[in-house]
């Protein structure tokens, strides 16, 4: 399909196949519609870090709901914000996130700032959060990698070299991936193309809207990526 081809693939597949969460929008084949609400989209992602989607929709929709925006989240106290956090683990991504909505209320005048490199100075926001908020809140097709998107790039170019070692070359490759239109639907697609199709152990092959490019499925040797470093 080509470069641009394969990101118009998995776009035109995102717009009848997206996962419905209750942090996404419909997607948008016109473009036009105005970005989500960084907040949501900050928030989200910092729960889904390591926590699944199924275990974060119930805490996203509490959260929201008693915190609507960032200035009220930062105007909680910390002992609220972590203990409404019980049970989605990790409590230090609880602290980061409470410390990061007071800056965003307290220096930022309550908006987040748009670009990945001025996202990623913020509190519990490292590589893969800084992109996504830029990609999906702002419209930056700033390269989105996570664990499902290295498994998908890794196939697509068979990429032999082992993770970790691999990450610099896949974000490579994903920056290229990147459109300059619709840059977040298409790094939440590739992200729903990684958790339903493109999954460890049986890729279903047959549905995958970048199946035309994929070197690994025409060399038949799917499972064989991610290539993990020797232990
Ligand atoms: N995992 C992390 N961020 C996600 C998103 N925006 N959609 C689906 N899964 C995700």
């Amino acid at each position: 399909q080509g470069r641009s081809g394969a990101a118009a693939a998995v776009l035109a597949w995102y717009d009848t196949h997206a996962r419905d969460l209750p942090w996404r929008r419909p997607p948008d084949p016109t473009g036009q519609a105005p970005l989500p609400d960084p907040y949501r989209i900050w928030l989200s992602e910092i729960m889904l870090q390591q926590t699944t989607v199924a275990a974060v929709a119930a805490y996203f929709k509490a959260f929201t709901e008693r915190w609507p925006t960032v200035e009220a989240l930062a105007a909680a106290d910390e002992t609220e914000v972590t203990a409404a956090w019980a049970g989605l683990g990790y409590y230090s991504r609880a602290r980061n996130l409470h410390a990061c909505a007071r800056m965003v209320a307290n220096d930022y005048g309550g908006r987040f700032p748009e670009s990945a490199a001025e996202l990623k100075r913020l509190p519990g926001i490292g590589d893969y959060t800084s992109a996504a908020i830029a990609a999906i809140a702002f419209g930056e097709p700033a390269p989105v990698v996570d664990g499902n998107i290295e498994r998908v790039v890794t196939r697509l170019f068979r990429i032999g070299e082992p993770l970790p070692g691999a990450k610099p070359i896949v974000r490579a490759k994903v920056a290229e991936m990147m459109p300059g239109e619709r840059p977040g639907d298409f790094a939440q697609a590739m992200m729903d193309i990684g958790a339903t199709i493109c999954v460890p152990r049986r890729p279903a092959c047959l549905l995958c809207p970048l199946r035309p490019d994929c070197e690994a499925e025409t060399a038949g040797d799917q499972t064989a990526y991610p290539v993990k470093a020797a232990k």
